[in-house]
């Protein structure tokens, strides 16, 4: 690991924007833009706020590799000690070539299909955090078929307000996610009685960036008077696993720091007797989201009618956080200028309207100028695509005064390699 670098990951010195030791103006000469650019060492920091703060007992910090799958990511996670929570055969193929252990690794994920199920086994992963009866069964079949058993936890929808964006609530009634509270007792029955079925644990997750601590521990309660309810009945479970992380400061949200939520959850653990089993947790934005900033230029300054428009060479198919929730994102200015500043739209060259990176921002710029749009590094590079025949950006790892490249920028020809004409 790297040693210590004090203050924050990205900060100005000499009135530019670093990255550790790194100056961003430097990266985009040699890299260009748009590229995202993730701290090392701010990554391997907040992984450890997590791991200390479970050290003292039976635990295991599966980072949801949705939020950055980068295969650097992934390796410096892997190497840091964590697990991973994944959602399809391709994260999985990412994590082992990542070199990540499938032994730490929970699948999670409403629509495993069959080959996906046989994949995971073949990799003897932890366990398959389980959605639904019907899963349960396609499960059992594919164990069965290949002569293995499979260990599961069953993912329980606790019915609990995250008070988040609706998009990223998943753990109430209405929700897709998880096996309704009332259907766990007996689906765990049935599972119990499987001969390819290794209970092992029970699992939750109740939505993202979060920044509250009483919707995990209504959910922790809930999910403990299940854990109680099962040891009546005999079923005894390995690992708790509380899901997904705590959200990021992204404007002004103030989200409690991952050591007060763990405590929080481990004294009802305790409370009811359950401290001596493996607990879990599943985070990923508040891993990877502030260790990044997408790095994109200035390509045309507008005055429109109403308002005025700074052009970008960002879009949303680089980063659609804005267009898909209206999230906020920050921007700053690489060199900050002195010139009066305006209210400017941030936007890129995507033919929507809803491609809006930020709105109605006070900055003084100038064609040319370099921005950074802050708390970039999760669900940026993995939620971007290739509309209006963009290639993707290029990602950058700075660990230190070093730049990696981690992945270069898609070039055109990339775009349509595998396409034809027909005959
Ligand atoms: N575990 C499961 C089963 C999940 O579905 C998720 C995120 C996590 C863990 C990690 O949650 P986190 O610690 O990152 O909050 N694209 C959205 C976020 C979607 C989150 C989906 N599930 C965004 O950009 O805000």
């Amino acid at each position: 690991m790297s040693g210590e670098i004090p203050g924050a990951p990205f900060a100005l010195r000499d009135g530019t924007l670093y990255c550790e030791s790194a100056p961003l103006e430097a990266i985009a000469r040699r890299f260009g833009t748009p590229a995202y650019v993730y701290s090392k060492h701010a990554i391997e920091q907040a992984y450890r706020r997590y791991a200390s703060a479970v050290e003292s007992r039976a635990s295991l910090i599966c980072y949801a590799t949705k939020a950055n799958s980068n295969l650097a990511v992934l390796n410096i996670l892997a190497c840091a000690g964590s697990g991973f929570d994944i959602v399809s055969g391709g994260e999985l193929a990412r994590v082992l070539a990542a070199g990540g252990d499938p032994r730490k690794t929970v699948f999670s994920g409403v629509g495993k299909s069959e080959a996906e199920v046989e994949q995971a086994l073949r990799a003897d992963i932890l366990c398959f955090n389980l959605e639904s009866a019907p899963e349960l069964e396609m499960i059992q079949r594919v164990a069965a078929r290949i002569g293995t058993r499979a260990r599961i936890s069953v993912r329980v929808n606790p019915d609990v307000d995250p008070q988040t964006h609706p998009y990223i609530a998943t753990g109430l009634k209405g929700n897709k996610f998880g096996v309704a509270y009332a259907d766990a007792l007996p689906l765990y029955r049935r599972a119990a009685e499987m001969a390819h079925i290794d209970v092992v644990g029970i699992d939750c997750h109740i939505g993202s960036q979060i920044t509250a601590i009483s919707p995990y521990v209504d959910a922790a309660d809930r999910v403990l008077d299940l854990v109680d309810a099962l040891e009546r009945d005999g079923i005894r479970l390995h690992h708790i696993d509380f899901g997904g992380g705590l959200g990021i400061r992204y404007r002004d949200e103030t989200p409690p720091d991952p050591g007060a939520l763990i405590t929080a959850i481990l004294a009802r653990v305790d409370a009811r007797g359950h401290g001596a089993k493996t607990i879990m947790f599943e985070p990923g934005r508040s891993i990877v989201g502030a260790a990044g900033v997408l790095l994109t230029r200035v390509s045309i300054l507008k005055h429109g009618e109403e308002k005025n428009f700074a052009v970008v060479d960002a879009a949303l198919n680089d980063l659609l956080r804005p267009a898909l929730y209206g999230a906020w994102m920050d921007v700053q200015a690489v060199r900050p200028r002195t010139a009066a500043p305006i209210v400017v739209d941030i936007v890129g060259p995507v033919c929507e309207s809803g491609d809006w990176i930020a709105r109605g921002r006070l900055l003084a710029l100038d064609a040319g100028d370099l921005l950074a749009v802050m708390d970039a590094g999760a669900y940026g590079m993995t939620m971007a695509s290739n509309y209006n025949s963009r290639p993707r950006a290029a990602e950058l790892m700075v660990d230190g005064a070093d730049v990696y490249c981690v992945r270069p920028r898609e070039t055109i020809e990339e775009l349509f390699a595998r396409e034809s004409v027909l005959p």
